[in-house]
């Protein structure tokens, strides 16, 4: 009997305290709050029509969208030097991050290994990622030509291109990679 009327003295402030706050959902003090749904949370900022220039700028597995400029291997060892290695490894073995080059023919095995090399279908999604987001650390610092030299030095290194060959949006388009026939081309049905 003591429970109920423990919760019969209860009741009265507890409909007290939920009623008040029914009163100030409707009505809110005026603490400048109710300006910021118009405005947003105040968080990020306003992109600027440079960046969304840089990072609008895809390229399609045709090599459509692929820029003016070229590199080659030589000017790409140099790059890869400067701003891979720290991460990916001497030639691209990997470590701390990713290896950039091996694996051709393990997809199969029972320890398949993936890389640009033995696992990507388009030689122009290794130009559009790593002008995208390499390096890690200052993705989209890198120019067209850099980015090029790269994917020649990488290509390279894979044994898809001659160490001759340099790389620009014409020849890197016609680069024919690995596994290219390990994908199923949904817009060619
Ligand atoms: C600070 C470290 C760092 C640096 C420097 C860096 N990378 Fe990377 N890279 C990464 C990491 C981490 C990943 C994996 C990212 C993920 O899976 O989301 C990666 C992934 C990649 C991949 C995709 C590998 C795959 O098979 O999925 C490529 C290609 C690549 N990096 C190229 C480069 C090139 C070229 C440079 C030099 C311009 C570079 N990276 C510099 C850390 C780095």
């Amino acid at each position: 009997m003591s429970t109920l009327k423990y919760r019969t003295d209860l009741a009265g402030p507890l409909m007290l305290v939920l009623s008040l706050g029914l009163v100030s959902c409707a009505s809110p003090p005026d603490s400048g709050f109710s300006t910021a749904p118009s405005q947003g949370p105040g968080l990020g900022r306003v992109a600027s029509a440079s960046l969304l220039q840089r990072m609008d700028r895809s390229i399609m597995s045709n090599g459509e969208g692929l820029p003016a400029g070229s590199g080659t291997v030589a000017q790409g060892e140099k790059v890869y030097a400067a701003k891979c290695l720290s991460c990916h490894g001497d030639k691209g073995q990997g470590r701390p991050a990713d290896p950039l080059v091996g694996g051709i023919g393990s997809l199969k095995t029972e320890r398949p290994i993936r890389t640009v090399g033995s696992y990507w279908p388009y030689a122009s999604t290794l130009f559009d990622y790593t002008r995208r987001a390499m390096p890690a650390n200052a993705p989209m610092s890198l120019s067209d030509d850099e980015t090029y030299a790269l994917s020649a030095y990488i290509l390279y290194l894979n044994g898809i291109i001659a160490e001759k060959e340099i790389m620009n949006a014409n020849t890197l388009a016609q680069v024919s990679m690995p596994n290219r026939a390990g994908f199923i081309d949904y817009s060619a049905r």
